[in-house]
């Protein structure tokens, strides 16, 4: 075993039966509920006998078409997670550096200690947005080969708007770092850099089915990079990396692009009642701050002994726990009202010990 990652502790997701789980950021929308005889004959079909296609290019042909770009660009991995492991493995030299923002998503660091690149990650100016003059500074400061970080960003639910991100690429590109953009939650907001990426050469982006597609179960993500580069990459992921089954779905819904745009506009719309409704609580002893949110999830700042994560979970409702926050998935209105009714109540009783 290399010593240097014995410490090392598993991605860790509770595992809770909780009636309410908003700790993921999955979509409230079961795409199973509309298109089950669609799936159900695609199952039906499919020789499991075979393995996959081995460059699945069916897949990455549908997700080129959808997206408007050449499908020699596209990667298509296990989740957009395999991805950025490739990604981190494959993109920086030991002798060169990986930059991350702190905080950021999780697996950014735990990949980038697995394959024991040297780390620079840029703390984010305490409350307030990232913007592209303090990661410019931090690119001429450091030049790394990979800036990596999501956009919109994780935890936080706010974005760098397109233009921001390509004045990003042009500095990269002079500091000789590869910009790659985690567009996890990018199908919620309009500032997407997708389109540009086969003409910028050090750009790449990342996009995922498993929050506003609403396909976690299926495990698909996509890389997109200038097409030398895409083949340079593709040579690495490991073959026959995405189920038949998974591939298929994939395919099935990407030819059913009206699904994500109902899917947004439900979200977004329980997103917008529920962030109106917080705003009622923004004054509370125990909350700090109620970050605007252009995704599907809601940030909350809140003080260090307010016991809001726990008390939610003692009422059965999963949310996600971080330093002084929790991080708050948009749910079916139901379960949106459950959380509001449970913070009325832990809030009432925090305010009433202090
Ligand atoms: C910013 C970000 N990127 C990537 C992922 C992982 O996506 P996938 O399910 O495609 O592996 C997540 C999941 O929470 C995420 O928040």
């Amino acid at each position: 075993m290399n010593s240097k990652l014995l410490g090392r502790r598993a991605y860790s997701v509770p595992q809770s039966d909780c009636r309410i789980r908003l700790d993921a950021n999955e979509s409230p929308i079961n795409a199973m509920e509309e298109y089950r005889e669609e799936i159900k004959e695609l199952v039906l079909q499919t020789a499991l006998n075979r393995y996959p296609q081995e460059d699945n290019a069916e897949l990455r042909q549908a997700f080129a078409r959808y997206a408007g770009i050449p499908a020699d660009c596209v990667i298509a991995g296990n989740g957009s997670d395999e991805l950025i492991g490739l990604l981190i493995a494959c993109a920086v030299n030991n002798d060169e550096r990986l930059m991350l923002i702190e905080p950021d998503f999780s697996m950014y660091q735990l990949y980038a200690e697995t394959y024991e690149k040297q780390l620079v990650c840029c703390r984010r100016p305490v409350g307030s947005r990232l913007t592209p003059e303090f990661l410019i500074e931090q690119l001429e400061r450091e030049r790394p080969a990979l800036l990596l970080l999501s956009n919109p960003a994780s935890p936080f639910a706010d974005v760098l708007s397109k233009d921001e991100v390509l004045c990003l690429a042009r500095a990269a590109d002079k500091t000789g770092t590869l910009l790659a953009v985690d567009e996890a939650y990018m199908d919620f907001a309009d500032q997407s850099v997708l389109a540009e990426v086969p003409n910028i050469p050090n750009l790449v982006v990342l996009r995922t089915f498993s929050k506003a597609w609403g396909l976690a179960a299926l495990r698909i993500g996509f890389m997109i990079a200038p097409a030398a580069l895409a083949e340079r990459l593709d040579a690495f992921r490991p073959p026959y990396n995405i189920g038949t089954l998974n591939q298929k779905i994939a395919c099935l819904m990407l030819n059913r692009p009206e699904h994500l745009q109902t899917s947004v506009r439900r979200i977004v719309e329980q997103r917008d009642q529920l962030a109106a409704a917080l705003q009622e609580y923004a004054k509370l002893p125990g909350i700090k701050k109620i970050w605007p949110s252009v995704t599907n999830f809601i940030y909350i700042e809140i003080e260090e002994d307010f016991p809001l994560y726990e008390e939610l979970q003692k009422r059965s409702i999963l949310v996600r726990h971080l330093p002084g926050a929790i991080r708050l998935t948009v749910g079916t209105a139901e379960e949106n009202a459950a959380v509001l009714a449970a913070m009325r109540e832990i809030g009432g009783a925090y305010a009433e010990r202090n």
